[in-house]
């Protein structure tokens, strides 16, 4: 039953207007619906009229004042269909819901005492019918009705414009949404919350009224959302000229919700997760979560809301742009090489991990079963990466005219990734065509690139070979253009050289485009023997394979100008020592420590001149999810055991040295989350993990110090995980003790004490997993939980993979039961047992033997299609 973009047909009739009325009750919320129809002029007249709903009790309904007799409509699972309708008319509705019993967390739902909703994807069919689909755009008027007790706030989008009281101890406000607006921006939110306001000024002098909504207990964490808000305001401005255009903007923490946030028309409402932070409560990167997800539903203000998709295929048109949108803020606001190679070692980890598994896709999909299955790290992360690409191909300057031209254009439409592109095109005359493969093909490019430096002549020749991989459904593909930034640095002066091709001089970092399968580059007027630095900055989302030689590596890893790429050489070099490693063990043969990396560290350390928060993550080795994508096969222990001898290797060789650096790094500040200071204690913090890794007395006294201090979240989580982690029970448990006795009240400071408890990799992970789904505080109907506690235990890498199957049964376990529960979150959950053809077949026989005992269930058409596409 996949639905194919190829399909895509306008709809029959169109909403122009729509009035609803929301009588809340947890039980038999009653919700009217008065929607002005018309019949869409580019379909014919006399075509049924077809609305979507899903769990509906239909009350009522009538055209223009005139109730439908039986025969007049018809009602399936799916929604309502109306045979004979007029060309324009007035259909009225009305339909009973019940909020409280709603689990899935799609729709209107209750979240505490709260009334909320999520309509993205295709929630709004659950509140009433509707034609749910992004292309219907109408205004909106909504009046709320509630307890005045227990709902004394009562939230829509757009501004308020009557109030009042009414019999029984309700309440009534009516909300007016000027925008047009299709039915996912739609929201709701009624219950007993306070507000924390402020003002800001648009460039063209409007007086905007923000207002951050919150249960009591929470008042005190919204400052950092607000101060984010306030920037990402002032950014978009000076960045885009997009200015805000209500004159309210609304957020609301939620506990329950199943994604970060939503960007729902002036009342933007976000998971708390997404949105609360203290320093006693949140860390540093908690905090940058935060600012980034604030500015991100911002953004889609415009980048999705007053231009918005066609159909849902064209998902990343919005969620594309609008992350690249909030990745180039967070870069300006913070470190700009420390989030590239944040958001590119999470892509590579992550993405690539996706683009290599059977669910596979492009970033715009060509069909689906359960569109909620597509909100992924490809159409996401990916799709940003190609709106970077965009930018950089036609540089910045052409790039903001397309995107002026692109929201002029198309403001109050609902569009594709080509109208996107074509703007593109049109402000810089270049022609995209091949570009666009990079929304149609999936799978992710290889390049494997060889160089060679002609003494006799000064040439430095590259040649490069892309070749995409099959991905389910597309067995063939074309090449890509694949623009490659890079240099070519000089080994004997170290410098980056100038660099001359076919006679055009490109400067001394300069762009290549790759776009046949072989091409070749000869770089003319190359004085000395160069090593390439190859993809600068990530300059296309692709896997790029040069014979380095672990010389050629440390050499990058000090001397190339590209601080991303110095920190990649790094990476690179300690992967070839993790391979030796990883073979030692497998064969069985003593593991002997690369000396060379030993020195890079050392050179490392030393440096003072570096940016802190750089060194910090040339300091920390790649994860073990990213060397496991590395691998042919995975093979969890020797993985573990390499990387842990490496971890163990560096840290007795330069122990004095990290000991230096995490007393260098000690302040007394008071805690800011602000970029020196974030560097500084995440240097520190790496240095301590090196040293508690060993165990070294004085290490493991500093991390208990660091714990007690109780400074702010980011030391003091730090420290516990490194006492949780190391094999010191004796120290970890009191910690752990005293940490839940202390913030038994916290919801996001309890799902800390969850992840860090089971993502440990002493083999009682799993135990304490079992353990602590009977704790007070875990809940498997709050996604949170979820995530925290089993979420987290499937990326521990050892003991997930147990040999017993035990993981893998509890998480599938877990899986069945969400499947009733909560589909979405569901299917997200079984991601890493989908993975099972990357592990040896002992391994492989347990993933399926579960991925096939959930098949068994009946399944939501969420799970249905994952299990599906991991058993095809
Ligand atoms: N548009 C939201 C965001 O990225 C995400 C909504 C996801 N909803 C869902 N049901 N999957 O900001
Ligand atoms: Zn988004």
């Amino acid at each position: 039953q996949p639905i194919h973009l190829s399909d895509y047909r306008p709809p029959a009739y169109r909403v122009t207007h729509t009035e609803l009325t929301f009588d809340l009750d947890p039980s038999a919320t009653r919700v009217k619906a008065r929607l002005h129809v018309e019949r869409h002029p580019e379909r014919e007249a006399g075509e049924p009229l077809e609305l979507d709903g899903e769990q509906l009790a239909l009350k009522a309904i009538a055209i223009d004042g005139q109730p439908l007799g039986d025969d007049e409509y018809a009602l399936t699972e799916q929604g309502l269909r109306i045979e004979r309708a007029p060309e324009r008319f007035l259909l009225d509705t009305e339909v009973e819901i019940a909020p409280e019993a709603n689990t899935a967390l799609e729709g209107l739902y209750q979240s505490g005492g709260m009334f909320c909703t999520q309509c993205e994807a295709e929630g709004f069919r659950r509140i009433t019918f509707y034609p749910d689909r992004p292309d219907v755009m109408a205004t909106f008027s909504t009046t709320v009705i509630g307890r005045l007790d227990r709902e004394p706030v009562l939230l829509s989008n757009g501004n308020p414009v009557e109030r009042g009281e009414l019999p029984n101890g309700r309440h009534f406000v009516t909300w007016e949404d000027p925008h047009p607006k299709p039915c996912y921006l739609f929201a709701l939110v009624a219950g007993d919350l306070e507000k924390v306001e402020d003002r800001f000024t648009t460039m063209s002098g409007r007086e905007v009224t923000l207002q951050i909504w919150v249960e009591e207990e929470n008042l005190g964490k919204t400052d950092h959302a607000m101060a984010s808000l306030k920037r990402a305001m002032r950014w978009d401005e000076e960045t885009y000229g997009r200015e805000y255009d209500l004159d309210l903007f609304m957020i609301v923490a939620v506990n329950d919700f199943n994604m970060g946030a939503m960007e729902n028309k002036g009342l933007n409402i976000f998971n708390s997760a997404a949105v609360l932070t203290h320093p006693h409560t949140a860390t540093d990167a908690a905090f940058q979560r935060v600012e980034g997800i604030v500015a991100h539903e911002y953004f889609h203000n415009w980048s999705g809301n007053r231009v918005t998709c066609r159909d849902w295929f064209q998902l990343s048109l919005k969620e594309g742009f609008t992350v690249f949108r909030d990745q180039t803020f967070s870069a300006d606001t913070n470190s700009a090489p420390v989030k590239r190679i944040e958001d590119v070692s999470f892509f590579r980890t992550a993405q690539f991990a996706e683009d290599a598994g059977p669910t596979a896709h492009p970033v715009r999909p060509d069909h689906y079963i359960e569109i909620g299955n597509f909100y992924t790290l490809t159409i996401y992360e990916k799709g940003a990466e190609i709106v970077r690409m965009l930018r950089n191909l036609v540089g910045w300057e052409a790039f903001r005219r397309g995107s002026d031209l692109y929201f002029s254009r198309f403001d109050g439409q609902a569009v594709t990734i080509e109208d996107f592109v074509a703007c593109m095109a049109e402000a810089s005359g270049q022609d995209l065509d091949q570009f666009m493969r990079w929304y149609s093909q999936a799978g992710t490019p290889e390049i494997d690139a060889h160089g060679e430096y002609d003494y006799a002549n000064g040439a430095y020749r590259l040649l490069l070979r892309q070749r995409t991989p099959a991905t389910p459904g597309q067995p063939d593909k074309a090449p890509q253009h694949i623009p490659i930034r890079l240099g070519l640095v000089g080994t004997k002066s170290g410098r980056d050289l100038r660099l001359t091709l076919d006679g055009e001089s490109l400067g001394t970092d300069g762009v290549i485009h790759l776009r046949e399968e072989e091409q070749e580059f000869v770089f003319t007027d190359v004085e000395e023997a160069p090593v390439p630095s190859l993809a600068r900055g990530f300059s296309a989302p692709v896997k790029l394979n040069f014979p380095y030689s672990r010389e050629d590596l440390a050499f990058l890893q000090t001397h190339d100008s590209d601080g991303f790429n110095r920190w990649d050489a790094g990476q690179r070099l300690a992967l070839l020592a993790l391979d030796d490693l990883i073979a030692a063990h497998r064969n069985g043969v003593e593991k002997v420590m690369d000396p060379r990396v030993v020195e890079a560290f050392r050179e490392l350390l030393k440096r003072e001149t570096d940016d802190k928060a750089v060194l910090a993550e040339m300091l920390t080795l790649p994860s073990e999810a990213y060397i496991a994508e590395q691998q042919p096969l995975v093979d969890v222990d020797a993985i573990h055991a390499a990387r842990q001898f490496v971890k163990q290797s560096l840290a007795m060789a330069l122990r004095d040295d990290f000991l230096r650096v995490y007393q260098e790094n000690v302040g007394d500040a008071p805690y800011a989350p602000e970029p020196e200071q974030i560097a500084a204690r995440s240097l520190k913090n790496v240095a301590l993990s090196y040293l508690v890794s060993i165990e070294d007395e004085e290490g493991i006294e500093l991390a208990r110090r660091q714990f007690e201090a109780d400074h702010n979240m980011t030391d003091v989580r730090a420290a516990l995980t490194l006492l949780v982690h190391s094999s010191r029970d004796e120290l970890a448990d009191p910690a752990l003790r005293t940490f839940g006795e202390k913030w038994a009240h916290d919801p996001l400071v309890m799902d800390q004490w969850f992840s860090v408890q089971v993502s440990r990799p002493q083999s009682d992970a799993l135990e304490r997993v079992k353990f602590l789904m009977d704790h007070p505080a875990f809940s498997l109907t709050n996604p949170n939980k979820v995530r925290a506690l089993i979420g987290a235990f499937a990326q521990n890498r050892v003991n997930f993979h147990r040999l017993d199957g035990e993981g893998y049964r509890l998480l599938a376990d877990v899986v069945i039961e969400l499947n009733r529960l909560n589909p979405e979150i569901a299917s997200r959950l079984v991601t890493p047992l989908t993975r099972w053809r990357r592990f040896d077949e002992t391994r492989q026989e347990l993933m399926k033997g579960e991925l096939e005992r959930i098949r068994e269930e009946k399944l939501s058409p969420n799970v249905y299609e994952v299990i599906e596409k991991a058993l095809a």
